[in-house]
């Protein structure tokens, strides 16, 4: 019998479709996440693992996990795994494309559009010192209707995101590893230079996935040549972000304020300084939090772990792992 460890409750019928085709599934019994070790030491006896974004698989903890055959990361970036170890290891990894960009492009939309209009910052003042007096010029911002969004990163939840911009009547500038003619057919977006972006962005919205290139790729620079007034919003990964660069500009005026469903790292403590700045909206990693997309996405994981286990290539592999040894229980 298959063993699956599980690193977190899931929503959904994933977990019963796990068990239904004949695995046992090792539930992470608590909602304080495991630490590495305890990560270590369940990953350790398990022939599949589902995980999540915020557990560290590294090489260390497969190598001591000889019978593990698939890491099924429920969410689509994977910066979390060690790919190389898991390949060169013949470990399968996969993620869950095709079931969230919608959900979190929302969640997009809901930061933008809480910063522009400092939803967050006067629902806290109004708990915190009452009503007060109405004013023609408390909580004043920038409109979103009719503004210029900057999305970096044109991908699944990038293009999610220009489809919304359309209904705002915002005019959309994209940059992107590659440049992509069906979104400027479709009239969706116009490419532009990182520099032209960032020059005419009122909002600029991260979409990257975290890489060695990506990492801390939006930093002094970016953040100069950012307007003002702009409103940088990143629901991608905190890595992209050089948060140090990021407090300095907030700090000094450089650009008017920031939402971050992402940091580096998570949990952000709470002493840190973006937490100090009422232009800045923080929260707690939840793009994808709709009940059905993360449904969707254990589901999702759960195929992935199936698949591999019947002998076949997942359908969602985001690396190529090299050929496994025999087993080590069954000599081969
Ligand atoms: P995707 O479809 O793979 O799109 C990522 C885009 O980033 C691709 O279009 C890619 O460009 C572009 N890109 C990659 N490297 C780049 C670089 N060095 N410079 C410029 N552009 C680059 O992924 P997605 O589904 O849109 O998700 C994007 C990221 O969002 C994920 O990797 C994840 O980190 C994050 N995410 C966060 C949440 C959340 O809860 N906050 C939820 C889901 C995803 P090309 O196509 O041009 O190669
Ligand atoms: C969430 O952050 C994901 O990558 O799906």
């Amino acid at each position: 019998m298959n063993r699956v460890f599980v690193t977190r409750a899931v929503p959904g019928d994933a977990l019963d479709h796990l068990r239904s085709a004949g695995c046992a599934v090792d539930l992470w019994p608590v909602e304080q996440p495991p630490s590495w070790e305890e990560l270590a030491e369940r990953i350790a006896g398990a022939d599949g693992a589902m995980t999540m974004v915020s557990d560290p698989i590294n090489d260390l903890m497969l190598e001591g996990a000889p019978m593990l055959q698939v890491i099924a990361n429920v969410a689509v970036g994977y910066d979390n795994v060690d790919l190389e170890s898991a390949s060169r290891r013949g470990i399968w990894v996969t993620n869950t494309p095709g079931v969230l960009a919608e959900t979190v492009a929302d969640f997009t939309f809901a930061l933008l559009l809480s910063a522009a209009r400092r939803v967050a910052e006067s629902d806290r003042r109004t708990r915190e010192h009452g009503w007060g007096a109405w004013s023609p010029t408390a909580f004043v911002g920038p409109d979103v209707f009719g503004a210029t969004l900057g999305i970096i990163g044109m991908g699944e939840i990038g293009e999610a995101v220009a489809r919304r911009a359309r209904g705002f009547n915002m005019r959309v500038l994209y940059t992107s590893r590659t440049r992509k003619p069906g979104v400027e057919q479709q009239g969706l977006a116009e490419w532009a230079s990182m520099d032209d972006l960032l020059g005419q962005a009122d909002f600029v919205s991260l979409h990257t996935p975290l890489t060695p290139e990506t990492r801390r790729f939006f930093g002094t620079d970016q953040l100069a040549h950012m307007k003002r007034s702009a409103i940088l919003v990143n629901t991608a990964r905190g890595g992209v972000i050089d948060q140090d660069a990021l407090v300095q500009a907030i700090e000094n005026g450089k650009i008017a304020g920031a939402a971050l469903d992402v940091a580096e790292p998570e949990p952000l403590p709470l002493d840190h300084r973006l937490y100090s700045f009422d232009n800045v909206l923080i929260t707690p990693h939840i793009g994808s939090a709709s009940l059905a997309t993360r449904s969707k996405m254990a589901r999702m994981a759960a195929e992935n772990i199936l698949a591999v286990f019947r002998g076949e290539r997942p359908p969602n592999p985001v690396n190529e792992p090299a050929p496994r040894n025999p087993r080590p229980d069954t000599g081969g």
